[in-house]
Protein backbone atom coordinates (compact mmCIF):
# COMPACT_ATOMS: atom_id res chain seq x y z
CA UNK A 1 0.00 0.00 0.00
CA UNK A 2 0.82 3.73 -0.31
CA UNK A 3 0.10 4.64 3.08
CA UNK A 4 -1.71 7.19 1.79
CA UNK A 5 -4.41 9.31 4.28
CA UNK A 6 -2.14 7.89 7.50
CA UNK A 7 -2.05 9.85 10.78
CA UNK A 8 0.71 9.14 13.07
CA UNK A 9 1.43 11.12 16.51
CA UNK A 10 4.51 10.89 18.61
CA UNK A 11 3.55 11.18 22.25
CA UNK A 12 5.85 11.58 25.99
CA UNK A 13 7.22 13.57 28.69
CA UNK A 14 8.83 16.51 27.66
CA UNK A 15 12.96 15.96 26.68
CA UNK A 16 11.73 12.07 25.30
CA UNK A 17 12.98 12.63 21.70
CA UNK A 18 9.34 13.11 20.03
CA UNK A 19 10.11 15.84 17.99
CA UNK A 20 13.65 14.30 16.99
CA UNK A 21 11.72 11.19 16.03
CA UNK A 22 8.95 12.53 14.71
CA UNK A 23 11.60 14.41 12.09
CA UNK A 24 13.23 11.42 11.88
CA UNK A 25 10.39 9.61 10.60
CA UNK A 26 9.09 12.28 8.26
CA UNK A 27 12.28 12.03 6.42
CA UNK A 28 12.37 8.12 6.13
CA UNK A 29 9.09 8.53 4.67
CA UNK A 30 10.56 11.09 2.27
CA UNK A 31 13.19 8.94 0.68
CA UNK A 32 10.90 6.21 0.47
CA UNK A 33 8.34 8.51 -1.78
CA UNK A 34 5.46 9.26 0.67
CA UNK A 35 4.18 12.77 0.55
CA UNK A 36 4.50 13.68 4.45
CA UNK A 37 3.83 17.19 6.89
CA UNK A 38 5.20 17.27 9.87
CA UNK A 39 3.50 19.47 12.41
CA UNK A 40 3.45 19.71 15.89
CA UNK A 41 0.86 20.62 19.20
CA UNK A 42 0.11 22.73 20.27
CA UNK A 43 0.04 24.73 16.90
CA UNK A 44 0.94 23.32 13.36
CA UNK A 45 -1.74 26.13 11.48
CA UNK A 46 -1.23 30.11 11.79
CA UNK A 47 -4.30 30.36 14.12
CA UNK A 48 -3.03 27.22 16.61
CA UNK A 49 0.13 28.85 16.71
CA UNK A 50 -0.99 32.14 18.28
CA UNK A 51 -2.89 30.42 20.43
CA UNK A 52 0.50 28.23 21.46
CA UNK A 53 1.84 31.24 22.78
CA UNK A 54 -0.58 32.17 25.02
CA UNK A 55 -0.44 28.34 26.83
CA UNK A 56 3.18 27.93 26.98
CA UNK A 57 4.76 31.64 27.78
CA UNK A 58 4.38 33.53 31.38
CA UNK A 59 3.64 32.54 34.85
CA UNK A 60 2.78 28.60 35.79
CA UNK A 61 -0.53 30.17 37.35
CA UNK A 62 -1.62 31.90 34.10
CA UNK A 63 -4.83 29.62 33.50
CA UNK A 64 -6.89 27.14 35.00
CA UNK A 65 -7.15 23.75 33.75
CA UNK A 66 -10.66 24.05 32.66
CA UNK A 67 -9.51 27.25 30.55
CA UNK A 68 -6.36 25.57 29.09
CA UNK A 69 -8.29 22.84 27.95
CA UNK A 70 -10.84 25.06 26.09
CA UNK A 71 -7.25 26.56 24.86
CA UNK A 72 -5.63 23.50 23.51
CA UNK A 73 -8.70 21.89 21.75
CA UNK A 74 -9.18 25.23 20.19
CA UNK A 75 -5.80 25.33 19.08
CA UNK A 76 -6.27 21.77 18.19
CA UNK A 77 -9.55 22.32 15.84
CA UNK A 78 -7.94 24.55 14.05
CA UNK A 79 -5.02 22.45 13.84
CA UNK A 80 -7.26 19.73 12.54
CA UNK A 81 -9.26 21.86 10.16
CA UNK A 82 -6.92 23.78 8.30
CA UNK A 83 -3.20 21.28 8.13
CA UNK A 84 -4.55 17.70 9.56
CA UNK A 85 -7.93 16.81 7.60
CA UNK A 86 -6.42 18.86 3.82
CA UNK A 87 -3.50 16.71 4.13
CA UNK A 88 -5.13 13.46 4.67
CA UNK A 89 -7.74 14.27 2.29
CA UNK A 90 -5.17 14.64 -0.21
CA UNK A 91 -3.46 11.66 0.24
CA UNK A 92 -0.69 12.31 2.60
CA UNK A 93 1.05 11.07 5.63
CA UNK A 94 0.57 13.15 8.53
CA UNK A 95 2.92 13.09 11.42
CA UNK A 96 2.61 15.05 15.19
CA UNK A 97 4.43 15.79 17.39
CA UNK A 98 1.85 15.85 20.34
CA UNK A 99 -2.41 15.25 19.85
CA UNK A 100 -4.87 14.79 21.85
CA UNK A 101 -3.37 12.01 24.14
CA UNK A 102 -1.49 15.15 25.52
CA UNK A 103 -4.08 16.71 26.66
CA UNK A 104 -5.69 14.08 28.23
CA UNK A 105 -2.81 14.04 30.41
CA UNK A 106 -1.28 17.49 31.14
CA UNK A 107 -5.17 18.65 31.72
CA UNK A 108 -7.06 15.24 32.70
CA UNK A 109 -4.63 14.00 35.51
CA UNK A 110 -2.57 16.51 36.39
CA UNK A 111 -4.91 19.10 38.30
CA UNK A 112 -7.73 17.41 39.57
CA UNK A 113 -9.02 14.80 37.79
CA UNK A 114 -10.47 16.58 34.76
CA UNK A 115 -10.16 13.36 32.39
CA UNK A 116 -13.84 13.40 31.73
CA UNK A 117 -14.09 16.87 30.36
CA UNK A 118 -11.21 16.58 28.09
CA UNK A 119 -12.99 13.39 26.82
CA UNK A 120 -16.43 15.32 26.56
CA UNK A 121 -14.89 17.69 24.54
CA UNK A 122 -12.45 16.05 22.90
CA UNK A 123 -15.71 13.99 20.85
CA UNK A 124 -17.65 17.09 20.06
CA UNK A 125 -15.07 19.51 18.90
CA UNK A 126 -12.46 16.63 17.54
CA UNK A 127 -13.75 13.57 17.04
CA UNK A 128 -10.20 12.11 15.58
CA UNK A 129 -7.47 9.72 16.58
CA UNK A 130 -4.39 9.20 14.83
CA UNK A 131 -4.02 5.59 13.05
CA UNK A 132 -0.80 5.28 15.21
CA UNK A 133 0.62 6.46 18.27
CA UNK A 134 4.08 6.30 19.40
CA UNK A 135 4.74 6.67 23.09
CA UNK A 136 8.58 7.79 23.85
CA UNK A 137 9.35 5.96 27.09
CA UNK A 138 11.84 7.12 29.60
CA UNK A 139 13.19 7.77 33.09
CA UNK A 140 11.89 11.44 33.86
CA UNK A 141 14.82 12.67 35.14
CA UNK A 142 16.29 12.10 31.65
CA UNK A 143 13.62 13.74 30.08
CA UNK A 144 13.32 16.79 32.32
CA UNK A 145 17.83 17.09 31.79
CA UNK A 146 17.40 17.29 28.64
CA UNK A 147 14.22 19.60 28.01
CA UNK A 148 15.98 21.49 30.46
CA UNK A 149 19.25 21.64 28.96
CA UNK A 150 17.16 22.45 25.75
CA UNK A 151 15.63 25.86 27.40
CA UNK A 152 13.68 28.55 25.82
CA UNK A 153 10.66 30.78 26.36
CA UNK A 154 8.47 28.04 26.36
CA UNK A 155 8.99 26.99 30.36
CA UNK A 156 5.23 26.86 31.75
CA UNK A 157 4.91 23.13 32.08
CA UNK A 158 8.88 22.07 32.16
CA UNK A 159 8.92 24.39 35.06
CA UNK A 160 6.40 22.41 37.32
CA UNK A 161 9.58 19.96 37.66
CA UNK A 162 10.20 16.42 37.93
CA UNK A 163 7.11 14.97 40.50
CA UNK A 164 4.98 16.05 37.19
CA UNK A 165 7.37 13.95 34.97
CA UNK A 166 6.79 11.46 36.89
CA UNK A 167 3.07 10.92 37.31
CA UNK A 168 2.93 11.74 32.97
CA UNK A 169 5.32 8.98 32.31
CA UNK A 170 2.60 6.75 34.33
CA UNK A 171 -0.03 8.26 32.56
CA UNK A 172 1.01 7.90 29.12
CA UNK A 173 1.98 3.87 29.76
CA UNK A 174 -1.53 3.48 31.01
CA UNK A 175 -3.07 5.66 27.79
CA UNK A 176 -0.94 2.87 25.99
CA UNK A 177 -2.70 0.33 27.58
CA UNK A 178 -6.26 1.89 26.98
CA UNK A 179 -5.72 2.62 23.52
CA UNK A 180 -3.18 -0.17 22.88
CA UNK A 181 -4.98 -1.19 19.55
CA UNK A 182 -3.31 2.41 18.28
CA UNK A 183 -0.64 2.88 20.43
CA UNK A 184 3.20 1.55 20.37
CA UNK A 185 5.49 2.10 23.24
CA UNK A 186 9.36 2.85 22.31
CA UNK A 187 11.94 3.44 24.71
CA UNK A 188 13.96 6.32 24.34
CA UNK A 189 16.61 5.90 26.49
CA UNK A 190 19.08 4.27 23.92
CA UNK A 191 20.94 6.45 20.95
CA UNK A 192 19.15 8.62 18.33
CA UNK A 193 19.45 6.33 15.22
CA UNK A 194 18.37 2.77 17.56
CA UNK A 195 15.17 4.37 18.44
CA UNK A 196 14.32 5.99 15.01
CA UNK A 197 15.21 2.48 13.73
CA UNK A 198 12.30 0.82 16.23
CA UNK A 199 10.21 3.31 14.99
CA UNK A 200 10.77 2.86 11.35
CA UNK A 201 10.58 -0.62 11.51
CA UNK A 202 7.06 -0.28 13.08
CA UNK A 203 5.67 1.98 10.46
CA UNK A 204 6.86 0.20 7.53
CA UNK A 205 5.64 -3.16 9.29
CA UNK A 206 1.78 -1.21 9.17
CA UNK A 207 2.24 0.55 5.74
CA UNK A 208 3.10 -2.74 4.58
CA UNK A 209 0.42 -5.04 6.02
CA UNK A 210 -2.36 -2.30 5.31
CA UNK A 211 -3.06 -1.34 8.32
CA UNK A 212 -2.69 2.62 9.00
CA UNK A 213 -4.65 3.60 6.03
P1 LIG B 1 10.77 16.34 22.95
O1 LIG B 1 10.24 16.81 21.65
O2 LIG B 1 10.19 15.04 23.39
O3 LIG B 1 10.72 17.36 24.05
P2 LIG B 1 13.39 16.56 21.68
O4 LIG B 1 13.34 15.71 20.45
O5 LIG B 1 13.26 18.03 21.52
O6 LIG B 1 12.33 16.01 22.76
O7 LIG B 1 14.74 16.20 22.43
C1 LIG B 1 15.14 16.89 23.61
C2 LIG B 1 16.67 17.03 23.62
O8 LIG B 1 17.27 15.74 23.77
C3 LIG B 1 17.22 17.60 22.33
O9 LIG B 1 18.32 18.41 22.64
C4 LIG B 1 17.65 16.37 21.53
O10 LIG B 1 18.71 16.63 20.65
C5 LIG B 1 18.06 15.39 22.63
N1 LIG B 1 17.74 14.00 22.30
C6 LIG B 1 16.65 13.51 21.66
N2 LIG B 1 16.69 12.17 21.56
C7 LIG B 1 17.82 11.78 22.18
C8 LIG B 1 18.43 10.48 22.43
N3 LIG B 1 17.85 9.34 22.03
N4 LIG B 1 19.59 10.46 23.10
C9 LIG B 1 20.17 11.62 23.54
N5 LIG B 1 19.66 12.85 23.33
C10 LIG B 1 18.51 12.94 22.67
P1 LIG C 1 6.11 20.58 23.32
O1 LIG C 1 6.47 21.75 22.49
O2 LIG C 1 5.87 19.28 22.65
O3 LIG C 1 7.21 20.45 24.46
P2 LIG C 1 8.36 19.41 24.64
O4 LIG C 1 9.17 19.44 23.37
O5 LIG C 1 9.09 19.95 25.82
O6 LIG C 1 7.75 18.08 24.89
O7 LIG C 1 4.83 20.89 24.18
C1 LIG C 1 4.87 21.98 25.02
C2 LIG C 1 4.15 21.72 26.31
O8 LIG C 1 2.73 21.75 26.10
C3 LIG C 1 4.49 20.40 26.96
O9 LIG C 1 5.01 20.65 28.26
C4 LIG C 1 3.17 19.70 27.07
C5 LIG C 1 2.15 20.79 26.94
N1 LIG C 1 0.86 20.37 26.34
C6 LIG C 1 -0.25 20.31 27.15
O10 LIG C 1 -0.20 20.58 28.34
N2 LIG C 1 -1.46 19.92 26.60
C7 LIG C 1 -1.59 19.61 25.28
O11 LIG C 1 -2.70 19.29 24.81
C8 LIG C 1 -0.41 19.69 24.45
C9 LIG C 1 -0.51 19.36 22.99
C10 LIG C 1 0.79 20.08 25.02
Amino acid sequence: MTGAGSFISFEGIDGSGKSTQARLLAETLRNRGHDVVLTREPGGSPGAEEIRRLVLEGDPDRWSAETEILLFTAARRDHLEKTILPALAAGKIVITDRFADSTRLYQGITRGDLRGIVDRLHAMMIGREPDLTFVIDMDPGLGLARALARRGTEERFESFGEDLQVRMRAGFLSLAEEFRNRCVVIDGARPIEVVAGDVAAVVHARLDADLIA
